[in-house]
This record gives structure tokens, C-alpha cells and sequence, in this order.
């Protein structure tokens, strides 16, 4: 058997079609506040003091809540997985710089098309879920693992190269391919490797997009992403970038401020933190993660405890960088981009971690299988379970003309995991197949 070829290419060719611009320049965000869109259009809930008919209101539905209770812990059970949790697999995929989010899970999500002949992996990471992908999928031939951070490929490209060489030894056939680049480039990225793989059918096998930031990222102070170790307001997942969290807090205007906090953040209180964003620039600004956090904390200590200003700091801090690196947008033409990239038959298995993604993962999956726009309710969309007992772990389907939704409801972590790895608690897996 042929010895394994390890190629890794730090440096993307560019595409011929594509004009030659400089990598820091594709992948920059610009520093203006973008225009209106559809991502944009949450509702914002009503700040002001509270009426006593609506306090009785509030109570009655608190009640409700409590007695609504089993209902949705039940059917928040039944997209929990049904698969058996495997320690092993954790074991020997987590580590210290990330544990890998619903890694059984995953691998479940590629257990077809068989053979799985080519994979990407949009967000390399720490490279747990691909290692485990390269190890179920000896057959693997095509390997492609996807970046926006120099950094985080640095460590996932190390820990693929270890495998690799194992595996040469073993005399194993694999290609594989690393690139430092946002996933919306996937086209580009496949296209520079051969042209065919970017279109249609000839596509590739598998496509992976996990969300969010790794342990990694989210650990090191520098970054700005965490809301409890204090850092420069950065928040960029390519530090090529030029946008960081401060331009935004100190120099866009007062009500775009105002409209990340609500939209991005989904945080009632947005009106009061614009106000306070603004008085703070009045005194010199925001400079540090901590001057974020400090402001934030005038506002909780009082009403709610450490508890209330840390859930309003991570709702602000997840407001700014979904704004800083655009998050909503580049997912949604990702999910387009991936879905045209995909041979027949492929899949596209995408993690997210909070409901602003998976609301565009569902319905941008919709769209993608009906060629189309997507209803939101897409109940009568469903078909009826299909009985297959190779992966009876996708309970309902939805069937479109271009594909399968496998998912109908998202997939969430196990207890075991949920206990093992708090951070995977959000996290929702949703699956799609090309027709
Ligand atoms: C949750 S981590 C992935 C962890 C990985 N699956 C593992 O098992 O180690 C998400 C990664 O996606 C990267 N990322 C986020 N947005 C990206 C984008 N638009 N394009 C490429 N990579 C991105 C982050 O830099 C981070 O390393």
C-alpha cells in the first residue's frame, strides 16, 4: 500500500476566477456598522417600570411555567440523544486545549455516505472532532481542516500531523489539507484544491461546522472573549481583522450599539447599557474587558447578584462578537456555500450554541431542501418517522426535492456529557443531507 501523504498547505492558492487580494484583506471585517438585514430583525422586549395587574399577570404565567414544566422537559428529552455515551471516545479525544461537543454524535451524523471518501472540517480547533473522524473513516482519502484562527490551526494542524504519522506507519492513503481561513471561503478553499470538488455532484462527502469558540480561545485572556479574566476588548476569530470590540463600544453610533445589545445579545436591559456605553465614552471610553464587565456589574449587583451580572455579561459579550466577526451573516451564506459543495447523498453537520444560530441553521437547511423559502413552521413539511434501523438515532425527517433534513429537532448532549462538559449544555446538532 502506498505511504501516506501528509500535505499541508498553510497558504491558500487562490482561486483562478477569484481576483488576487491579499488573505488579511478577504477575511477583514470592516469597521463601519453594517446595514439593517435580516438577521437584524429580533424582537426587543419592553424595559419600564411594572403594573400591578401586569405583576399579577407575570405571577399567574410563572405559574404556568411551573406547571408547563414536564411538558417541555419532556420534549426537550426527546431531542436529547438517544445515543449511548461513549467515555472512551471522549477520553481520547478531549484534552486540555477543547473536549469536543457531541462527538458521538457527529461521528453518528457520518456514519453515511459509506464509504466516506472526503471531509471537511470548517472549524478545526484543537482538531478533536476530526481526529475522531480520521479514525472512524479509514477510508478517508481527501482530509480539509478550516481555520479563521492562526493560532487554533496551529494546535489542531500539530495534533493531525501526530495522527498522521502514526497512521503512515500503519500504511494509511490520506490528502490531507489545512488552510487558515473563514469558512465562507469553503468554495474558494476546495475550488484552489481541484475545481470539480466546489461544484455539485462531484463534491465532497462530509462537512462539519462547529460554532462558538474553543476552550482555548475562550482561556486566554488576550483574546478578549471571556467576560471573567480581565483582556483588551478584542473579541476577533481572525486577528487579521481589523474590528474589535472597543471600535464598536466606542465610536459607532449610540443606537447601533443599542441594536447589538438587543439582537445580538437578546438582552432586555439594552436601552440602560447603550446609555451607559455612551456616558463611559463621555469619561474616555471602554478599553478592557474589565470596564465592560465593571459597568455591567452597576447595573446587576444591586437587583440580581453575581448571578445577574454574569449572565448579562455573557449575553453583552456575545452580542459584540457576533458582531465583530459577523457570525450571523457568514453563517448563513456558509450554509449555502457547504450545501452546494457537497457531492450526492453528502451530509452537512452543523453544532450551534445559541438560538440566534440554530434558528439560521433550521431554516436555512429549509430553504436548502425545498430550493427555496422555508416556512418557519414546518410541521406539515414532516414525513411520517422513517423506520431505518442503521440510524434509528434520526428520529424525524423532513424530505425536500434537494435533500433531507435528518433532524427535524436538533440533537442535544447526552446527561453523561452535559455532566462531563458544562460548556456543551447549549449546544444543538443539526443535520442535513444532499438529495
Ligand atoms: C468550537 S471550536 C471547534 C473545536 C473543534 N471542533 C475541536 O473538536 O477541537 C470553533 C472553532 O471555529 C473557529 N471559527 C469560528 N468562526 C469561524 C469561521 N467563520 N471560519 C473558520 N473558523 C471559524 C474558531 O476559531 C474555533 O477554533
Amino acid at each position: 500500500m502506498a505511504a501516506a501523504r501528509r500535505l499541508f498547505s498553510f497558504h491558500l492558492a487562490l482561486h483562478p476566477r477569484e481576483p488576487a487580494r491579499p488573505l488579511a484583506t478577504a477575511a477583514t471585517a470592516v469597521a463601519v456598522p453594517h446595514r439593517r438585514g435580516k438577521h437584524d430583525a429580533v424582537a426587543c422586549k419592553a424595559t419600564g417600570k411594572t403594573k400591578p395587574k401586569a405583576k399579577a399577570k407575570a405571577a399567574n404565567k410563572g405559574g404556568e411555567r411551573l406547571r408547563r414544566r414536564p411538558l417541555e422537559e419532556h420534549l426537550k428529552r426527546r431531542t436529547r440523544s438517544a445515543a449511548a455515551f461513549d467515555a472512551d471516545l471522549y477520553g481520547r479525544h478531549g484534552h486540555a486545549h477543547h473536549v469536543p461537543v457531541l462527538l458521538g454524535e457527529v461521528l453518528a451524523a457520518f456514519r453515511r455516505p459509506r464509504p466516506l471518501r472526503s471531509f471537511v472540517d470548517c472549524t478545526l480547533g484543537a482538531a478533536g472532532h476530526s481526529l475522531a473522524m480520521m479514525e472512524a473513516h479509514p477510508e478517508m482519502e481527501l482530509y480539509i481542516g478550516m481555520d479563521v484562527d492562526p493560532t487554533a490551526l496551529e494546535i489542531g494542524r500539530g495534533h493531525i500531523e501526530a495522527f498522521l504519522a502514526g497512521r503512515e506507519a500503519n500504511g494509511g492513503e490520506l490528502r490531507a489539507y489545512t488552510h487558515v481561513k473563514n469558512f465562507k471561503y469553503i468554495k474558494q478553499v476546495l475550488g484552489s484544491l481541484d475545481e470539480s470538488l466546489a461544484v455539485g455532484s462531484s463534491g465532497v462527502d462530509g462537512i462539519l461546522i462547529d460554532l462558538g469558540m474553543s476552550s482555548m480561545q475562550v482561556n486566554r485572556s488576550n483574546r478578549g472573549f471571556s467576560v471573567l479574566q480581565d483582556g483588551p476588548l478584542d473579541m476577533r476569530m481572525d486577528p487579521k481583522a481589523t474590528l474589535r470590540a472597543e471600535d464598536i463600544l466606542n465610536s459607532w453610533p449610540e443606537l447601533e450599539v443599542g441594536r447589538i445589545l438587543r439582537d445580538y445579545g437578546e438582552e432586555s436591559n439594552w436601552q440602560f447599557l447603550q446609555k451607559q456605553i455612551a456616558k463611559a465614552r463621555e469619561m474616555g471610553g471602554l478599553h478592557s474587558t474589565g470596564d465592560l464587565v465593571k459597568l455591567i456589574q452597576r447595573k446587576c449587583t444591586i437587583s440580581k447578584g453575581r448571578q445577574g451580572w454574569i449572565k448579562t455579561a455573557t449575553r453583552v459579550f456575545q452580542a459584540l462578537r457576533i458582531a465583530v466577526n459577523d457570525e450571523l451573516r457568514v453563517l448563513e451564506d456558509s450554509l449555502h456555500s457547504s450545501f452546494d459543495c457537497l457531492a450526492t447523498g453528502g451530509r452537512l453537520a452543523v453544532v450551534s450554541f445559541h438560538s440566534l444560530e440554530d434558528r439560521i441553521v433550521k431554516k436555512t437547511f429549509l430553504e436548502l431542501i425545498h430550493g427555496g423559502e422555508a416556512d418557519d413552521e414546518d410541521d406539515d413539511l414532516t414525513l411520517p418517522d422513517i423506520d431505518d434501523e442503521d440510524e434509528p438515532w434520526f428520529n424525524q425527517r423532513v424530505q425536500g426535492r434537494n435533500g433531507i433534513v435528518l433532524t427535524k429537532r436538533p440533537i442535544t448532549p447526552s446527561q453523561e456529557e452535559e455532566k462531563l462538559n458544562q460548556r456543551c449544555r447549549s449546544a444543538k446538532l443539526r443535520v442535513i443531507q444532499k438529495a
